[in-house]
């Protein structure tokens, strides 16, 4: 894995041996964004097979997947890609161990490559509803880094760029984490989309400027009424879209969707540690004993979302009946 904790400063990777490497990749932020912690997680298993033995087989799977499980709570692609390799691990249950381990690591490599493809048709989807010859404002990174390949938000803007389109990116810093100046400024570079960076505090300005044709982001878990769980501030730039009348859009895969929570209220947001919020690489930038607050998520109310961006199409409100459908 690329160790996204180092970008932009240094290209480093990291190798994943075991299923516990893998765990603590993910808890750590080597890897995130949704669908790559998906991946992850499905290759972790697979990693998990590989170096499991014969006997008592079924508890070492529900111990590979309760040790990937208790990462990061709030992306639910990461329940998802458990879930499927589980109930492939079922459906194999009584063949030889070989034969297991085999089908268990093709299906995690089928994961990845499905992943780019539904990133590919995500972008399909979303490159009609940018307008040309505007700034694209986006938040976080949901990026090619945040996915097996290609991305969700940035994807759109990809293939909005490939077909023709002139836009140019401004990329939310995202504090604490910085996914923004470190990861989105970086891969747009990459591909030579034009990005200007803003601190998050600016969003409202530029939105207010007539400058940004719309905002584009991804998503960790949406609700089955279009509530859309993201990087914390998400919620902030979506209010403020509103009331500038700029469109909204949240891209994702199916498997963020979560049609088993009624709205975005009962969304589990994770809690990061103080010195994020305290520190900005190793350095204090807060008093000693300061108290903290680190949510690393918001809920965006589905009010604020004009679409919902899926490889299976574009889902409107009503969400609850959009949203099943696709
Ligand atoms: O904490 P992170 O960096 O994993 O949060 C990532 C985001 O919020 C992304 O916007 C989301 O996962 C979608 S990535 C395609």
């Amino acid at each position: 894995m690329i160790d996204q904790r180092r970008l932009p400063l240094r290209e480093e990777y990291v190798t994943c041996r075991t299923y516990e490497d893998v765990a603590v990749a993910i808890r750590d932020m080597v890897i995130r964004g949704a669908p790559a912690i998906g991946v992850a997680a499905a290759m972790g298993v697979a990693l998990g097979v590989l170096h499991a033995d014969d006997i008592g087989l079924d508890t070492q799977i529900d111990r590979i997947c309760d040790t990937l499980t208790r990462t990061r709570p709030t992306a639910v692609n990461l329940f998802w890609g458990l879930e499927r390799m589980r109930r492939l691990y079922q459906s194999l249950k009584g063949q030889p161990l070989a034969a297991i381990r085999e089908r268990m690591v093709a299906e995690a490599c089928q994961v990845r490559l499905e992943d780019i493809a539904i990133n590919q048709a995500i972008g399909k989807h979303g490159a009609g509803l940018v307008p040309d010859g505007k700034t694209i404002l986006t938040h976080c990174n949901a990026g090619a880094l945040a996915t097996a390949g290609y991305g969700t938000a940035l994807g759109v803007i990809r293939a909005a760029v490939e077909s023709g389109k002139k836009v140019d990116v401004f990329a939310d810093e995202t504090r604490p984490f910085l996914q923004g100046a470190r990861l989105t400024v970086w891969e747009l570079q990459q591909d030579h989309i034009p990005a200007t960076l803003i601190t998050d505090n600016m969003a409202g300005h530029f939105l207010k400027s007539g400058r940004i044709g719309c905002v584009v982001v991804g998503a960790d878990r949406i609700a089955a009424n279009g509530d859309v769980a993201n990087k914390i501030g998400t919620y902030s730039v979506a209010v403020l879209a509103k009331e500038n009348g700029v469109p909204f859009f949240v891209a994702a895969p199916v498997s963020t969707l979560d049609l088993t929570l009624a709205s975005g209220d009962q969304i589990p947001i994770e809690r990061r540690p103080d010195a994020e919020v305290t520190h900005v690489f190793g350095t204090a930038v807060a008093p000693e004993g300061t108290h903290v607050e680190n949510p690393a998520f918001d809920v965006t109310p589905n009010r604020y979302v004009t679409a919902i961006i899926t490889e299976r199409g574009v889902a409107r409100a009503p969400y609850e009946e959009s949203l099943r459908r696709l």
